[in-house]
């Protein structure tokens, strides 16, 4: 089967086109095409993303993007489409927020062949909303034209699952969660702990209080005067520690009986040690750069830990932004290597780790294959869409 993937829940405009055969259990997956469009240098001036220009980048990325992906993938070729007023109406009503996008559809799908794609598969949560409304709408719009199913995916689900493709040189492997599973998620918006009993069965037994992990780096980040998003600029800071200055900080609710998190007291701590010192020296930057995410590595890795032993499960899966930290992935790779054979670790490639569409289509992939197979027509953008 042919899933053509849409993700547009923050800050970047992603396109993908995977094929996946074989079996629900030996499958074996291709991605034919990957088209992705970071917005991080629309939002860098101010120091995080706004919801209405992320909203217009993806308004005039998706096209592009939807037809380098299709003449990638071999799926492109040129025929003279007819399209009734009836439908061309239903297009314009439903991309009526989207200024020209409807109009720009239309001719583009008159010129070119109905690809050979089997579902599409759109986020519909949790993100912000005027940017996942154009995900959506876009999806509907061409699932209409075209006649494909529209599959709805929760963009956490996407994170889960992005571990399950793994890129040696050119080629893709396909790996296996063997349940139960426990996936750590990671991300801008997301600090979520999630059992995973069976498939499809999310149960969320810790997640952050306050500030998500991705967040405390963000503004760490900007604590240390380093451009957004933070999270790689700190780690890369952090390799430059002389250990010259001993910052202490706490590590919030290491010790507590349960598997939340809290960063925003972290990050207050941060904020302290600057001023308490005159001026920052950029040893002082690199120090607390370095103390900070040994600060959080702690803590992500004590709770997961503790939660894995609890539940006594056979895949451990760290997904979102962050799981591209190195010093983080460093430590869970230590513990199965030392402690635990019996667990596997499922890191997602590192390219795959932050916002992208094949994970969108691997999410899909994995509804359609455990038996998710009902197609629900009225697909609405949540922002606050959970998992279980
Ligand atoms: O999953 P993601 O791409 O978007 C959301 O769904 O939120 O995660 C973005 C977050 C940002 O906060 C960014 O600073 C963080 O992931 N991030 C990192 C690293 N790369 C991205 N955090 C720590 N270390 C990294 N190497
Ligand atoms: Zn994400």
């Amino acid at each position: 089967m042919k899933i053509l993937a849409i993700e547009t829940s923050c800050d970047e405009t992603a396109v993908s086109i995977v094929e996946i055969d074989g079996t629900a259990t030996d499958p074996t997956i291709s991605v034919l095409s990957n088209q992705l469009f970071s917005q991080v240098d629309i939002h860098a001036a101010f120091g995080g993303v706004v919801p209405n220009l992320a909203k217009r980048a993806h308004k005039d990325k998706l096209l592009p993007l939807l037809k380098t992906a299709l003449k990638e993938a071999g799926l492109f070729n040129d025929k003279k489409i007819n399209i009734s007023d009836k439908t061309e109406q239903e297009i314009k009503k439903l991309l009526a927020r989207e200024d020209s996008l409807a109009t720009d559809i239309i001719t583009f799908i008159k010129k070119i062949e109905k690809p050979n794609i089997d579902y599409i598969a759109v986020t519909h949560g949790p993100g912000l909303e005027p940017a996942l409304w154009v995900g959506i709408n876009f999806a509907k719009a061409l699932g209409m034209l075209w006649d494909i199913p529209v599959i709805p995916i929760n963009h956490m689900e996407g994170h889960i699952m992005s571990v399950l493709l793994s890129k040696d040189n050119q080629s893709y492997t396909t790996r296996k969660i063997l349940y139960p599973a426990l996936a750590l998620l990671i991300s801008g918006g997301h600090t979520e702990l999630v059992y995973i009993e069976k498939p499809l069965s999310y149960k969320i037994i810790g997640q952050t209080r306050d500030d998500a992990v991705g967040e405390a780096f963000d503004k760490v980040a900007r604590l240390l005067s380093l451009p957004y998003p933070g999270g790689p600029q700190i780690s890369n800071l952090a390799k430059s520690a002389s250990h010259s200055h001993d910052f202490k900080l706490p590590r919030p609710m290491i010790g507590d009986d349960n598997f939340d998190f809290s960063f925003s007291g972290l990050k207050t701590a941060v904020l302290y040690r600057v001023h308490e010192i005159e001026k920052l020296s950029d040893e002082n930057r690199a120090d607390l750069a370095e103390q900070f995410e040994l600060a959080v590595t702690d803590v992500l890795f004590e709770k997961t830990a503790r939660a894995a032993y609890e539940y006594n499960i056979k895949t451990l899966i760290i997904g979102g932004g962050v799981s591209a930290n190195t010093r983080i992935r460093n430590r869970f790779q230590k513990f199965v290597d030392e402690e635990n054979t019996d667990i596997s670790l499922l890191l997602p490639d590192t390219h795959l780790s932050t916002d992208n569409a094949i994970m969108i289509a691997l999410a899909a992939y994995h509804n359609i294959a455990s038996g998710r197979t009902e197609i629900c027509p009225q697909i609405k953008a949540t922002g606050n869409l959970s998992l279980q």
